[in-house]
């Protein structure tokens, strides 16, 4: 990881992941809450790119209590890691996938009347009953129940005799924009939950709140559970978020190096479609990597990189496999320097966010957009 040993790293491009600030950011996380919320770690889209099997084994030895991911693929693969850690599925299941409830012993998603007995049908198949957590639609349009319905769906649950609640849930749609709209979802929530009869709360996972809801989750209330993506990997869900106060640290930090330096002349059209004119004679550096490994084709002519600790701005369109940059004030560049795209060399950073603000896009989609030839190496010391 040493910045200067160029000459011994393989790769071309590669993501860092600091799994060690990963377990010092679910620990401070914790610590922001009151001490019976329990912890659902989401770790779906492959940990959001960082990589789901080394991820989740950090998260487990740092304590989740529960995890999250999209589909059957994402939580058979976590399965690997062993028996007895609850799965949540968050997405639906394809009726071919049922099965999979019972095999790989996971909790799903329950948003209709259908869905009930379906699961119930695996319950009484394999003689157990299946998990499951019912969604409650309280205003984001997408999976759940309607909440006014909401308590029909839940007696339906509870009368199935091959199915067990283990929670129940809702997701906001606008917690880092809008207040009143969150404070209004919260309370559909909260009347729905209470005309569920025959539900115990607190003996059941009650969660809203994703990263940015945590900013309005109330002290005293039936939540007894998060569900935190972004914050654990360090990120922010907006600029201004009162989350700072919580001090996670990124986990995340994307790099390349210098492939080739040249000299160029003034008014030459840079990369393809001369978007960019070079407006002096100028010392470009072609980095090796670019949409084909995550640098978005939107962050073209936008975006800045670090080199020898200094920013450099992006000539020119994204190419597949290359990015120019500006490196006329940067003296001594040469084939091989580090490059940092998301990250922090000497005292300069480059944070995800920045980074995705170039690309028009959040901080989600940029994780997500790391493509497969890009190798993740983990940080694993919990040294700092
Ligand atoms: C249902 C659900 N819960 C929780 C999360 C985690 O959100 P965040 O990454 O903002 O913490 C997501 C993320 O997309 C989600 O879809």
């Amino acid at each position: 990881m040493n910045q200067n040993s160029n000459h011994i790293r393989p790769h071309r491009c590669w993501a860092e992941i600091d799994l060690a600030a990963l377990e010092r950011n679910l620990r401070l996380i914790r610590a922001s809450l009151p001490a019976h919320i329990r912890y659902v770690a989401v770790v779906k889209a492959d940990a959001y790119g960082h990589g789901l099997h080394h991820t989740a084994a950090r998260l487990m030895h740092a304590g989740a209590d529960l995890f999250a991911v999209a589909n059957v693929t994402e939580a058979t693969t976590l399965r690997e890691l062993g028996p007895g850690w609850p799965i949540l599925l968050l997405s639906p299941l394809l009726p071919e996938e049922d099965g999979c409830l019972a095999e790989y012993d996971l909790a799903a998603t329950v948003s209709s009347a259908e869905e009930v007995s379906r699961f119930d049908a695996v319950g009484r198949a394999c003689g157990r009953p299946v998990a499951v957590h019912l969604k409650i639609d309280t205003g984001m349009g997408r999976l759940g129940v309607w909440h006014e319905a909401a308590p029909a769906l839940c007696a339906r649950i509870l009368a199935a005799p091959h199915l067990r609640l283990a929670g129940i849930f809702t997701h906001f749609s606008s917690p880092d924009d809008d207040a009143v709209f969150t404070a209004e979802q919260r309370q559909r929530f909260l009347s729905a939950l209470a005309r569920c009869a025959g539900v115990r709360p607190a003996e059941i996972f009650v969660h809203a709140d994703n990263s940015s809801g945590l900013e309005s989750m109330p002290g005293a209330s039936p939540f007894n559970a998060v569900r935190v993506g972004l914050l654990q990997f360090g990120i922010l869900p907006h600029p201004n978020s009162m989350l700072a106060q919580v001090h996670t640290e990124p986990v995340f930090s994307f790099h390349t190096r210098v492939g080739l330096v040249k000299q160029l002349p003034q008014g030459t059209g840079i990369s393809y479609g001369r978007t960019h004119l070079l407006q002096r004679d100028s010392t470009v550096a072609i980095l090796c990597a670019g949409y084909g490994d995550g640098i978005p084709r939107a962050a073209s002519n936008r975006a800045q990189v670090l080199i020898h600790g200094q920013r450099c701005p992006v000539l020119g369109r994204v190419t597949m496999d290359q990015t120019i940059v500006d490196v006329t004030d940067v003296p001594g560049v040469q084939c091989g320097d580090a490059v940092v795209l998301v990250g922090r060399q000497g005292d300069t950073e480059i944070t995800i966010s920045e980074f995705s603000r170039h690309a028009d896009t959040i901080p989600w989609e940029t994780l997500c957009s790391v493509t497969k030839r890009v190798p993740r190496l983990y940080r694993t010391s919990l040294g700092v």
